[in-house]
């Protein structure tokens, strides 16, 4: 079974994650983890800590001579800004935050745990901890990428400024969108979304939107329609929703499709000359019953606006009971570019555990795709 699990505080020392389940024998590049983790790191919107960041991956465990070994592999990113917390928290700096910032864990977390400082609560919930499930994304991605599996993604909207995205194969839409800050392959509509996070900015408030995480290679029978949890589709959308600020998910068109009727949706079979069916539309995002059926994989998910907006929003001072307003000086406008490379760790964790629960072996040499 694969599985892992993070640690690490948002301004603690580092973050940390373990990997289990890995087949041994497994090739693991760090500058191929580190580079994704540039990549999360990016985008317009975003504010200085990015600057202050520059992750970079180290593993502790599980690699030897540059492979797996089938031990647990244990990955840690530093928190480049460690000392100065440290010095604020050693020099009693960091009062106890007793305003809950609505759209963040803040209130539901101290319900939840007793707490009466909100610090204690936003430092595990911050979404700093996606680092950490990007390095993982980047490990499993290696194990795909043996299968020849692919996976990018783009930014369709950000606030009301939707892109146009052309009908082209994914490779050249990723193409598209790796070079631009926003993730976005539509140019024209990259330079409105730049004007609305500088509207926004203006306005002291954030924006949301949406992108779309595709995978190409993916071999069919990934997934299961005979039990509610082994749906290929149901764990994409969970994997997808467990992103903090991830409120929607779609397997391909899913919206629109519901706007059509059922022969204008579905995707129809012809013969292939190969043997069996073929299909010459992907309506479906590349899962049917549950299952995977050999066409590119397309989810599509609707982050929220950032919850942290200049503009105060109303809250109370538990300590006294009466009302207060939230309080920043700086924030992030936006984070969907950066969401969308978490976007694609997820996908490929599902699908790293998909292909291991079909085909894994203990070593890498038994991981033979049949189909
Ligand atoms: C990559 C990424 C970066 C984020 N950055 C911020 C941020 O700078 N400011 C903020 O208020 N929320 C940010 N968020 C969203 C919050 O972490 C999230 O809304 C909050 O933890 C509450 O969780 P929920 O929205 O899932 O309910 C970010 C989310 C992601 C995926």
């Amino acid at each position: 079974m694969l599985r892992f699990l993070t640690a690490g505080e948002s301004h603690g020392p580092c973050l940390t994650a373990i990997i289990e389940g890995l087949p041994a024998g497994l090739e693991i590049s760090v500058e191929v983890i580190d580079c994704e983790l540039a990549r999360r790191q990016v985008g317009y919107g975003r504010g200085e800590r990015m600057q202050i960041e520059e992750d970079h991956v180290e593993i502790l465990g599980g690699l030897l001579y540059g492979r797996t070994t089938g031990a647990p592999l244990a990955l840690r990113i530093e928190n480049r800004d460690w000392p100065n917390w440290r010095r604020r928290w050693e020099k009693g700096e960091l009062y106890p935050l007793r305003v809950p910032r609505p759209g963040h864990a803040d209130y539901a977390g101290m319900l939840k745990y007793g707490l009466d400082d909100a610090r204690l609560v936003l430092e595990r919930a911050s979404a700093r901890e996606t680092a950490a499930r990007v390095a993982v994304g980047a490990v499993v991605r290696q194990l795909l990428g043996a299968l020849n599996v692919t996976i990018g993604s783009y930014v369709d909207s950000i606030g009301p400024v939707e892109a146009a995205i052309p009908d082209l194969p994914p490779e050249q839409l990723w193409a598209r969108a790796e070079p631009s800050d926003l993730r976005c392959p539509d140019e024209e509509a990259a330079a409105r979304m730049h004007a609305a996070i500088d509207d926004a900015r203006g306005a002291g408030d954030s924006l949301g939107g949406t992108f779309t995480v595709m995978a190409t290679g993916v071999p069919a029978g990934l997934g299961s329609y005979v039990h509610w949890d082994r749906r290929l589709d149901g764990r994409l959308a969970a994997a997808l929703l467990s992103i903090p600020a991830i409120k929607g998910v779609e397997i391909g068109p899913a919206f629109a499709n519901a706007r059509r009727r059922g022969t204008q949706v579905h995707d129809a079979l012809y013969p292939d000359p190969a043997g069996g069916a073929q299909r010459r539309t992907n309506r479906a995002g590349g899962v049917e019953g549950g299952v995977s059926n050999g066409m590119p994989l397309v989810v599509r998910a609707a982050m929220k606006p950032l919850p942290s907006t200049v503009s105060p929003l109303h809250s109370v001072d538990l300590e006294t009971g009466r009302s207060a307003e939230t309080q920043y000086q700086r924030a992030d406008v936006c984070a969907v570019p950066a969401a969308s490379i978490v976007g694609e760790a997820m996908v490929a964790w599902v699908l790293a555990e998909a292909v291991l629960e079909k085909w894994g072996g203990d070593r890498i040499e038994q991981l033979t795709v049949d189909s």
